[in-house]
């Protein structure tokens, strides 16, 4: 087999939702979702959390994550006839403090070690973000916590790619991004960083602009992938 050629960047920049953190976990922790139904409930909410931010950023109405995750599992139990006391409470909660994947610490801390700049840029809320990170212990091996926040509009917005070249002073081309989504994966190319999909659920290729330039099944195979270059 050829060995492709390592990826040379100075910073590695990671999606939240997915990628980081396991969004799944949320409703297979619930005790109140019967385990039959955590599976549709877990599609269900991101597909229309993720729809929800693309129609408010076509619409120019902005909302935060946070909002916006509320009304899609608001959406997602009216559909799968879910209800119970506390059960909207305690899906919230959960979510706000979701497991991270297990290789994250691990990966994180290596990159580090090899001297790459670490961020996260994420749709999710300052709060939100903060939460996660502090629930994983993750906030020593990341240099940056980047919200759309700070631009007020959500993924795929070429803003928010934006936002993380002029916060961490790299080049766009100096920069890894990983993110499991392949649409958010696409747009972080098309915008001219170097791109690693980390294709954890088994998804076939977007047709959008931008092309990954590597596509793996767990960020335990992200290190291998690249080179450090100082500038
Ligand atoms: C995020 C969502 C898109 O963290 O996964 O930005």
């Amino acid at each position: 087999m050829i060995e492709a050629t390592p990826i040379a960047v100075r910073a590695c920049v990671f999606d939240a939702y997915g990628t980081l953190f396991d969004f799944a976990s949320a409703a297979a922790g619930c005790r109140m979702v019967p385990a039959d139904k955590a599976a549709a409930l877990t599609a269900l909410w991101r597909d229309k959390q993720l729809q929800y931010t693309w129609l408010r950023g076509l619409q120019d109405r902005h909302a935060d994550f946070w909002q916006v995750t509320g009304d899609a599992l608001d959406f997602a139990l009216d559909t799968l006839a879910l209800a119970g006391p506390g059960l909207r409470d305690e899906l919230m909660s959960l979510y706000r403090t979701l497991k991270c994947f297990p290789e994250v610490p691990h990966v994180l801390t290596r990159l580090k070690e090899d001297g790459y700049v670490t961020a996260i840029l994420s749709n999710g809320s300052r709060e939100m973000l903060a939460d996660a990170v502090a629930g994983s212990d993750l906030a020593s091996v990341l240099d940056h916590v980047l919200s759309v926040e700070e631009v007020g509009v959500f993924k795929p917005h070429p803003s928010v790619y934006r936002l993380a070249v002029e916060r961490l002073g790299v080049a766009a081309d100096a920069i890894a991004f990983q993110s499991s989504n392949a649409w958010d994966a696409h747009a972080a190319s098309a915008f001219g960083m170097r791109v690693v999909w980390c294709n954890r659920y088994g998804q076939r290729r977007e047709r959008l602009p931008g092309a990954p330039d590597r596509e793996i099944r767990s960020l335990a195979e992200l290190p291998a992938l690249l080179t450090f270059v100082r500038s």
